[in-house]
């Protein structure tokens, strides 16, 4: 029997030291893209996908998360009196987004623990995992092409991307096995952040995950594996070998648009991206960095 899916789950427990001193009070996942912070373009992504209740692992200085998705009784009333609808309107948007929990994940002991966190949450159900550095373009609807194939196989999901070998070591890298699909491989393997001569493939896993509850009761006995931490990527490759019935792991390989904010290049190509294909500034934006470039030594 399959569920429909309604949970999603967003680690946001980070220190983000890539990007102090910005993140020395402010959680990075509060740095702004363009002129919404990245956590937004998530949760958005989440709820575009069906997924309405979103629970989030945060830890110390998350403060600002949670305020941004809650009311701001003050800042509303101010800008109703001087009936600024169009900003009201961006403020009320990330608080009637979804329905959000919030849990604190403790000691930062890695992806896998904070993934562990929302058991109380999620209970028996498969359920989203979205990773908040990957902001997957809303026009490439790669969640609910996840959901489904959970349903169908009533297996866990991961998202592959292929990347240059050169850069397989920032990732998971999945062993994978062709299905009579083109786009869904069935991964036999998974190794995190591997050397480029020792990586299975280079299908990079990026952060989207649609997981059956069984992961729960693994992790809970996947010991600490690279940099000391508690690694998904260690329990999925346990679920890959379809353990006690739980139906092993596949992959859906993205080919859409991706932009990473993890670290301060990719962030900022990610908001050049953003910004030049928006229609308010992009029409701006784009001649101006076309001249810009233009007089730009690239060595
Ligand atoms: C995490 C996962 C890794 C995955 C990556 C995707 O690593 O552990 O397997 O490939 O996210 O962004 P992180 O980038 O958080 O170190």
């Amino acid at each position: 029997m399959t569920h429909r899916i309604t949970k999603a789950v967003i680690p946001a427990a980070g220190l983000g030291t890539r990007f102090l001193p910005a993140t020395k009070a402010m959680p990075k996942e509060m740095l702004p893209v363009v002129d919404k912070p990245a956590i937004q373009y998530v949760v958005e992504e989440a709820v575009d996908a069906g997924l309405t209740d979103v629970l989030m692992v945060t830890g110390r200085n998350k403060n600002a998360l949670e305020n941004h998705f809650d009311r701001v009784a003050e800042l509303e009333a101010t800008l109703e009196a001087k009936g600024d609808t169009a900003k009201l309107a961006k403020v009320n948007e990330s608080t009637d987004l979804a329905d959000m929990h919030y849990v604190r994940q403790g000691d930062p002991l890695g992806l896998g623990h904070a993934v562990l966190r929302a058991r109380m949450h999620v209970g028996n159900e498969p359920f989203a995992v979205l990773l908040g550095d990957d902001i997957i373009d809303a026009r490439d609807t790669l969640l609910t092409r996840m959901l489904e194939e959970q349903g169908a196989r009533n297996a866990s999901i991961v998202a592959l991307l292929e990347v240059d070998p050169d850069s397989i070591h920032l990732y998971g890298a999945a062993a994978v096995e062709a299905t009579d699909d083109p786009d869904v491989v069935r991964v036999t393997g998974l190794v995190e952040k591997p050397a480029k001569e020792v990586a299975p493939s280079n299908y990079a896993v990026i952060g989207r995950y649609v997981l059956k509850p069984e992961v729960f009761g693994i992790l809970e006995h996947t010991p600490p594996g690279k940099g000391g931490e508690i690694q998904l990527t260690d329990a999925l490759m346990t679920m890959a070998g379809d353990v006690e019935g739980t139906g092993g792991v596949y992959g859906v390989v993205f080919r859409g648009r991706r932009y990473d904010t993890g670290d301060k290049l990719d962030y900022i190509k990610a908001v050049i991206q953003l910004a030049a294909d928006r229609d308010d500034i992009g029409p701006d934006l784009r001649p101006w960095l076309v001249e810009y470039a233009a007089g730009l030594d690239t060595v």
